[in-house]
């Protein structure tokens, strides 16, 4: 079901009509739907929790204190890839001990903090990185709780930008060297090695390249208890890729059964730490038309939106579906535009020649399935003041983060003395 119905002619996100909230926060705003986040949310509890798989939700794809806050009431652990992270996971009320510790270069004092805080786990992926965490670990008298994440050398097939699980790629250790340094970790004075992980990449559409990672880690899995080791978790990294325009991605069914083929059997408990599909369709980025330029091979619509809001079709050619939050009429005429925001590169470009009922300065229009690695990738690119974010739950909303002033931006910079 969308919680994002036309209704009376209206875009609205549950009860609230996009226009209210453009009205009363100005625009551009990121807008999230409760319900959206709580079924997404749901529908993994119900495929995968049945298995017993424990959800980290993945912080990276939204941080939002308001977002954390909504799943880990749900029940979500997280996910988190610095200590910043993990900072915003435990302000939201995320305890702890559902707190799993991902990247490919944790600091020591990110360790330290981290192993203060008394996190879950720590998913390790280079032999200097155990032998570090282990010394911080020994000398805080305490024993840092690790799976390794196994580069499985299996192509994800989706975008190269995002695509993890190469031997060509920075994650991971390769999976020839995996079980010298799974020994070598068990033996480590700092170090409780308890598991494996593994992550392909993001934005997943085919689930061959799962099957072929996923049976990778249970043949490493039961060689190291050949060996004589112990194999407690197993983490599945990132969740399934979602549909940006009705493209066909996997079905959670389909995912969680070959959960059960291949991995429930090996006994341990299991992991996974999906972020896009439990916000990407949750949130819109909602713009203003500022201006309509008919050129002579082209129409551009300029938006008040900008690659500093919303990067990803500038940085991976990414779709996102334009809506007019006053519905058009069914047969209303549509003419191919040319998307863009303010900012002063050809880049800056939503979208190229799309198919678009016609629109007018002032018009709204909403930037569909804008919740993951939206507001979180943004910056103050061209001095532009970040989208304020809203939480819509039923006929409610609230700004979850307002946007900032000019003064509080320019303001973050200091003169010297010297220049003074
Ligand atoms: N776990 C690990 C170790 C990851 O690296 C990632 C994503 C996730 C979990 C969450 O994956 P998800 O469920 O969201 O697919 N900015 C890019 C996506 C970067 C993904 C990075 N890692 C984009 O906008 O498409």
């Amino acid at each position: 079901m969308t919680h994002f119905p036309y209704v009376g002619g209206e875009l609205h996100v549950e009860q609230v009509p996009v226009r209210r909230i453009a009205d009363a926060v100005g625009t551009p705003f990121y807008c999230y739907s409760s319900a959206t986040l709580a079924d997404n949310y749901q529908a993994y509890v119900k495929t995968l929790g049945a298995l017993g798989v424990g959800i980290y939700y993945s912080l990276k794809a939204n941080s939002n204190q308001a977002v954390i806050r909504t799943l880990g009431q749900l029940g979500a652990g997280a996910d988190v890839v610095s200590v910043g992270e993990m900072h915003r996971a435990l302000k939201a009320g995320v305890p702890a001990d559902k707190i799993v510790f991902a990247g490919v270069g944790k600091t020591e004092l990110e360790m330290e903090a981290a192993l203060e805080a008394g996190i879950y786990q720590f998913n390790v992926e280079s032999f200097g990185e155990l032998e570090t965490l282990s010394d911080v670990a020994a000398r805080m008298g305490v024993k840092a709780p690790v799976t390794l994440r196994i580069n499985p050398d299996v192509d994800a097939k989706t975008h190269a930008k995002i695509s993890t699980g190469k031997s060509e790629n920075k994650f991971g250790i390769d999976i020839e060297q995996a079980a010298q340094f799974y020994s070598a970790a068990a033996r480590m004075k700092g170090i409780r090695i308890v598991g494996l992980a593994v992550h392909i990449g993001s934005q997943l559409t085919d689930i061959a390249p799962y099957r072929a990672a996923f049976l990778k880690i249970a043949e490493l899995a039961q060689t190291l208890r050949k060996a004589g080791l112990t194999v407690e978790r197993i983490d599945l990294g990132g969740g399934v890729g979602i549909a940006y325009r009705d493209e066909a991605t996997i079905d959670l069914q389909d995912y969680a059964a070959l959960v059960k083929e291949i991995i429930s059997p090996l006994g341990t408990k299991i992991e996974i730490e999906p972020g896009r599909s439990i916000v990407g369709n949750a949130g819109l980025l909602v713009s203003r038309v500022i201006n309509v330029k008919a050129g002579v091979s082209r129409k551009f619509v300029i938006v008040d939106a900008a690659m500093n809001d919303l990067i990803r079709p500038s940085l991976y050619d990414a779709y996102h579906g334009i809506i007019p939050v006053a519905e058009p009429a069914s047969d209303a005429p549509v003419e191919r535009c040319d998307v863009v925001g303010p900012i002063c590169e050809t880049g800056d470009r939503f979208a190229e020649q799309r198919p678009l009922p016609p629109v007018k300065p002032g018009d709204l229009v909403a930037f569909a399935t804008a919740g993951a690695y939206g507001s979180v990738m943004s910056s103050t690119y061209n001095t532009r003041l970040p989208a304020a974010e809203v939480l819509v739950r039923g006929d409610r909303f609230d700004v979850v983060r307002p946007r900032p002033s000019y003064d509080h931006i320019i303001g973050l910079d200091k003169i010297p003395d010297w220049l003074a």
